[in-house]
């Protein structure tokens, strides 16, 4: 794989940012400087310096957004600025996508990717991967509706949720964790209870939590304990 490339599919550097660094003198192969940014290296056996630090190749990205408001969880800018945007420019020609989308409103843990079969396992709705959301609704939710909630629910167009767990945190704030993800769902759950989603937070996406530590609109890369955890949920 030549050198630019991969340092291009990390996200490191654009292809012409590579090949000034290589003029520079800021890569290394195996304790050598090169400078040819054209140079085929092999990403499993050599050793790559970019700019002083260490570079190991990784085929596949996994990154952790905090999602902003306003934003759409989608890859075409035809709707207007989306979650691919928020990242660098060279990561944005990482082929990344997010894996499962949140509503334009929907603010929280979005993952993204550029591995087309862990995350289509990850969606399957035969894997019951978990989604934990934060929900604060318009009226108080009553021990009622919780139990329809927890009992599995009729939604509108014969849509029917399977059960959720359910834990009040005030009288108009829940938690509430799935494992589907059907369109608008945790909003549909509360209308079939005759109450609305004012504001809604995916806090954990595949018993990865988000990471309080990130504001909105940050992200960061999965670390490898967190790749494993999703991992072990496609087997
Ligand atoms: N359920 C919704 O209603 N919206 C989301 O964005 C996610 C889950």
């Amino acid at each position: 794989m030549r050198i630019d490339k991969l340092l291009t599919a990390m996200g490191l550097a654009t292809r012409s940012e590579a090949a000034k660094a290589a003029k520079k003198g800021l890569i290394k192969v195996n304790g050598i400087v090169v400078s040819k940014a054209d140079l085929k290296v092999d990403p499993e056996k050599d050793v790559i310096e970019y700019m002083g630090k260490n570079v190991s190749y990784m085929k596949n990205i996994y990154i952790m957004l905090n999602k902003p408001s306003g934003i759409v969880s989608s890859t075409d800018g035809k709707d207007g600025i989306t979650v691919i945007s928020l990242l660098p420019d060279e990561l944005q020609k990482c082929g990344l996508f997010p894996c499962g989308r949140l509503d334009k409103d929907t603010v929280g843990l979005l993952l993204l990717t550029n591995d087309g079969s862990t995350s289509h396992y990850l969606l399957s709705p035969k894997r019951h991967v978990s989604k934990i959301y934060r929900v604060k609704t318009e009226r108080p939710v009553s021990q009622n509706d919780i139990s329809k909630l927890e009992k599995g629910i009729e939604l509108d167009h014969g849509d029917v949720a399977l059960p959720a767990k359910v834990e009040q945190i005030g009288e108009k704030e829940l938690y509430i964790t799935i494992v589907e993800g059907m369109y608008h769902q945790i909003k549909r759950m509360l209308e079939a209870v005759d109450n609305k989603v004012v504001f809604l937070e995916r806090v954990e996406f595949g018993k990865i939590p988000l990471d309080t530590s990130l504001q909105r609109g940050e992200w960061r890369y999965l670390t490898q304990d967190e790749i494993n955890i999703l991992l072990e949920q496609t087997k």
